[in-house]
């Protein structure tokens, strides 16, 4: 079933049970993804974006993910817009039933982001839908890996934040601190100081793209500190590489492409069970 408004993403800030945002890019990765959901009876949100769409085609992958939060008897899915800096697309996942959509000005000067930002927010309440938006910036690719490192000049501004929340009316707020988009060489360390003041600052729940990889001492320690949504990519799509890798001996031979596919999907959501195993506070996390 389709998970409407802003109920959940509040509740995940309330309890530090943070909401997953997997990306998907074809059928089976919103199968998967769809399948964690049912399993583990938390919102979760199905999110794809400039890449994915690029690979399956925007209204196709569109109808694939708002047809499996539709159709579902048992999860509770909402459907996002990961990372555009495009109004038109923004108003067609809006007007397709988008459940959310990220807007991200984190390329353009203060002033722009929030003119940006709030246009978006204007166009999503027509439609009862939420808003993300980021400042600061994250380095890494968001559809390869490619072993980025964190720079201190990009990252979140308490002051700034404060500043664009209320300028803007943005429902969430994704934040630079240290994550990377993608796996890393060396493991990441977020400022968490950082992420608390911003918290402090901010009245609206923090997101943290790039949680691949991360230790989880850091990822709780995020949670900890107003992250209320978990952006996951990379892990997503190493466990959907693996298991096609692992069953394409057994398949060749009869070209059994099917079996290949089902391993993929069965490997997201494994991936996608065991991050949101993650996505929970521990008790001696103090929030
Ligand atoms: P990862 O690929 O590091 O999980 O990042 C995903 C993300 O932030 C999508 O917006």
């Amino acid at each position: 079933m389709m998970l409407h408004g802003t109920d959940a993403l509040k509740q995940a800030a309330a309890t530090g049970h943070a909401l997953p945002g997997f990306v998907a890019y074809n059928l089976e990765t919103v199968q998967g993804i769809t399948a964690a959901a049912e399993a583990v009876g938390r919102p979760v949100l199905i999110q794809a974006g400039a890449g994915p769409f690029r690979h399956a085609g925007r209204e196709a992958l569109m109808r694939l993910a708002l047809d499996a939060a539709e159709d579902s008897p048992t999860a509770r899915l909402g459907v996002h817009l990961d990372h555009s800096r495009d109004l038109d697309e923004i108003t067609v996942c809006l007007e397709a039933g988008y459940t959310s959509v990220m807007v991200d000005g984190s390329h353009l000067p203060f002033a722009e982001n929030i003119a940006l930002t709030k246009e978006a927010v204007r166009r999503a309440r027509h439609h009862g839908a939420w808003v993300e938006a980021e400042l600061g910036a994250l380095p890494g690719d968001e559809d390869i890996s490619t072993d980025a490192v964190a720079t201190d000049t990009a990252m979140t501004d308490p002051a700034q934040a404060a500043e664009f929340a209320a300028a803007t009316g943005v429902d969430a707020l994704a934040v630079a601190v240290g994550n990377v988009h993608g796996f890393t060489k060396h493991p990441v360390r977020l400022d968490l100081d950082r992420l608390a003041a911003i918290h402090e600052a901010v009245p609206v729940p923090l997101v943290l793209h790039g949680a691949s990889g991360l230790p989880v001492e850091e990822l709780h320690g995020a949670l900890a500190r107003g992250v209320a949504k978990v952006n996951v990519n990379a892990e997503l799509r190493r466990a959907y590489l693996d298991a096609v890798r692992a069953s394409l001996p057994s398949a060749l031979p009869g070209s059994d492409v099917v079996s290949v596919w089902a391993a993929g999907r069965d490997a997201v959501r494994d991936a996608a069970l065991e991050v949101i195993g993650r996505l929970s506070p521990t008790p001696t996390d103090p929030h």
